[in-house]
């Protein structure tokens, strides 16, 4: 067990990425806190991880787009395990997918609140929140979760991707910082690579555009052939979580490249087939 000794605070950890996250953390003999906006997805995993973990898991309500969710949770967390050694700022979500022509400006206006004050907002508040107890404790690790649109140019998530480009911009930034103080926190940016969860879900076509129905078999394909397998990725970011972790600033993948190249070209060829 490699964590015997570490407290974590994940965001957004009753289900998908920050889930699988908190329940490998644990394995590894961590203690850690988990938290989203919904008391019953939050009842229902703390029993799940209690069953097996007992007291090594706390959990409550906590948005992270309310700083004084933010602000209890943490001293919550405090209370519990006596630090946070290690901040995952995971919690994101993901509105509707397809051209951002489709979307009216009201739309647009609204979305792009909620998207912004969940996704950037909320990974820079959650860190906010974190930091004074680090640089008291003179040690942290923080990740921050980086998707699709960030790095490269993506089409159909423009908002959800405009939000991430902000957290890698973010993470580099504070990274310098944090480079030039004598404490031992760093931060990294995990991009876990497209993986099955409840935000991709094909349900979020814009109708408008794409038969939901067609939409869905074509998703499906891809996610078949290219989403990550989720535990695989989220094991690459306990290395960056521990002491010995020397990165600051740097993005790091859960998937292969060569794996998603080769699996686009499978998808466009049973497409190429399906369309004859
Ligand atoms: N899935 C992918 O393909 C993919 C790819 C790249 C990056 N990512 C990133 O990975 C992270 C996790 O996504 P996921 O795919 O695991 O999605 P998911 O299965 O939908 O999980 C999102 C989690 O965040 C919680 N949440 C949402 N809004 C919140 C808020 N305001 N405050 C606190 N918790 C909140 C949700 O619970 P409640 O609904 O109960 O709040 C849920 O526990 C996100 O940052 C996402 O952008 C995902």
């Amino acid at each position: 067990m490699k964590m015997t000794n570490e407290t974590a605070l994940i965001t957004g950890s009753t289900s998908g990425i920050g889930k699988k996250l908190a329940e490998l953390f644990l394995r590894e003999g961590c203690k850690v806190a988990i938290c989203s906006r919904n008391k019953d997805n939050v009842n229902k995993t703390l029993s799940e991880f209690q069953s097996i973990f007992g007291d090594s898991v706390i959990g409550d309500v906590c948005d992270v787009s309310d700083p004084s969710d933010l602000k209890k949770f943490v001293k919550k967390t405090i209370d519990a395990f006596g630090s946070v050694r290690i901040l995952v700022a995971n919690a994101g979500l993901s509105l509707s997918y397809g051209p951002f022509h489709f979307l009216s400006l009201e739309k647009a206006f609204s979305e792009s609140n909620i998207t912004i004050n969940t996704n950037l907002i909320g990974t820079i508040t959650s860190i906010s929140s974190v930091l004074p107890q680090m640089r008291a404790q003179k040690y942290g690790r923080i990740i921050t979760l980086s998707g699709g649109g960030a790095e490269r140019p993506l089409e159909h998530m423009t908002i959800y991707s405009a939000s991430k480009g902000g957290i890698l911009a973010f993470t580099r930034c504070l990274s310098k910082e944090l480079e030039n103080e004598k404490e031992d926190i760093k931060i990294n940016i995990f991009n876990p690579g497209i993986t099955k969860t409840n935000l991709s879900d094909a349900s979020k076509v814009i109708k408008e555009w794409r038969d939901e129905k067609e939409f869905k078999k074509e998703f499906d394909l891809i996610l078949k052939h290219i989403a990550s397998d989720i535990e695989k990725s989220c094991s690459k970011v306990i290395p960056f979580v521990l002491p010995t972790c020397k990165d600051n600033g740097k993005s790091f993948r859960g998937f292969s490249i060569i794996k998603l190249i080769n699996g686009f070209r499978k998808v466009n060829k049973i497409k190429k087939k399906l369309n004859h």
